[in-house]
């Protein structure tokens, strides 16, 4: 049987760093975006989108769809004009910025190709085809969300900056760790936000240096602490993490809110994960009854949550 989903992903450690080649660590997650395909009777690839998404997503979205399919069209060797297919997406996976969902779309389609056409393209190709697909969305993407989507798993991911292989490494878990990843409903333009991370960082060349400098040696510290079990250390951790995307402007009053909120009802950790300016944060909860409450807090206040869980019996 073949696969036809790409996972949502969570970047725990070092979203926007990563892009200029600093390791980053990140998780897929157990929703998914399903794409199935069957013949279609328009020409080139029809799109029915049925998954589930935040107000607002899929119509902000619909350029950078239409832009995406064109980019993975060129990687795919397939006269899409004489063979003409619908592809329908669906899955679990709620779809708002933050939680690589435009990844898993690429993902899904990718295989939904693969899988149509019998091409048997294995989880690299797959991959490649994903990333050239994110662009669309991202700008200058690193990578790390189609590969988290495509593969799943906690990974360490540095981007190599001279075009080659990026590093990708499984690390492992001493604990399992209860997340809880809250929407702010707000829809983000990620390649907006990765280009005014850019056009800072040459203007402010001293403040940014030092700023990504803290970020290498927290990655450093979290991948012990990760390995280790140490989860009140790595909620520390992701607080810092926060505050260095709050320093470099990714951040906003919604997203720090959410933080805020999370922390006072017991989580070990919070901060915003993926492009930022609106779309998910997530928290880190020390056991199972307080993964509970800060999900219940976070419903009674009107947002949408994804409970979770990194390690263990997922
Ligand atoms: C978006 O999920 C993560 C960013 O770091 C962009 C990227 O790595 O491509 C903001």
């Amino acid at each position: 049987m073949y696969k036809n989903y790409g996972y949502g992903k969570l970047i725990l450690f070092g979203e926007h760093f990563v892009v200029y080649g600093i390791p980053a660590i990140a998780g897929g997650i157990g929703s998914t975006t399903i794409g199935v395909a069957e013949k279609g009777d328009k020409s080139g690839i029809e799109i029915i989108d049925n998954r589930k998404a935040v107000e607002g997503y899929k119509e902000g979205k619909l350029k950078h769809l239409a832009e995406s399919l064109e980019l993975m069209k060129k990687k795919i060797d397939v006269n899409f004009e004489e063979n003409p297919i619908k592809i329908t997406l669906a899955g679990d996976l709620f779809c708002a910025s933050g939680v690589g969902a435009s990844a898993a779309c690429c993902v899904a389609i990718a295989r939904a190709i693969s899988n149509y056409f019998n091409l048997n393209l294995n989880d690299e190709e797959i991959n490649n085809i994903a990333y050239e697909g994110e662009k669309a969305y991202a700008g200058n993407p690193s990578g790390i969300d189609n590969t988290v989507s495509t593969f799943g798993n906690l990974i360490l991911f540095e981007r190599n900056l001279e075009g080659g292989s990026n590093k990708i490494e499984k690390l492992p878990l001493g604990k399992p760790m209860y997340i809880i990843m809250t929407n702010t409903g707000i829809t983000a333009n990620t390649k907006a936000a990765v280009a005014g991370v850019q056009e800072r960082k040459e203007q402010f060349q001293d403040k940014y240096n030092a700023i990504f400098n803290e970020e290498i040696k927290l990655v450093e510290q979290a991948k012990i602490a990760l390995a280790d079990g140490n989860l009140e250390k790595v909620g520390e951790l992701i607080k810092q993490n926060h505050k260095l995307l709050q320093d470099i402007e990714v951040s906003c009053k919604e997203l720090d809110d959410l933080v805020e909120l999370a922390e006072a009802n017991g989580a070990l950790g919070a901060k915003m994960t993926g492009g930022g300016l609106g779309g998910y944060m997530f928290a880190l909860a020390p056991d199972e009854t307080t993964w509970n409450k800060i999900s219940d807090v976070m419903n009674e206040n009107g947002f949408a949550v994804i409970k979770t869980k990194i390690g263990g019996d997922v």
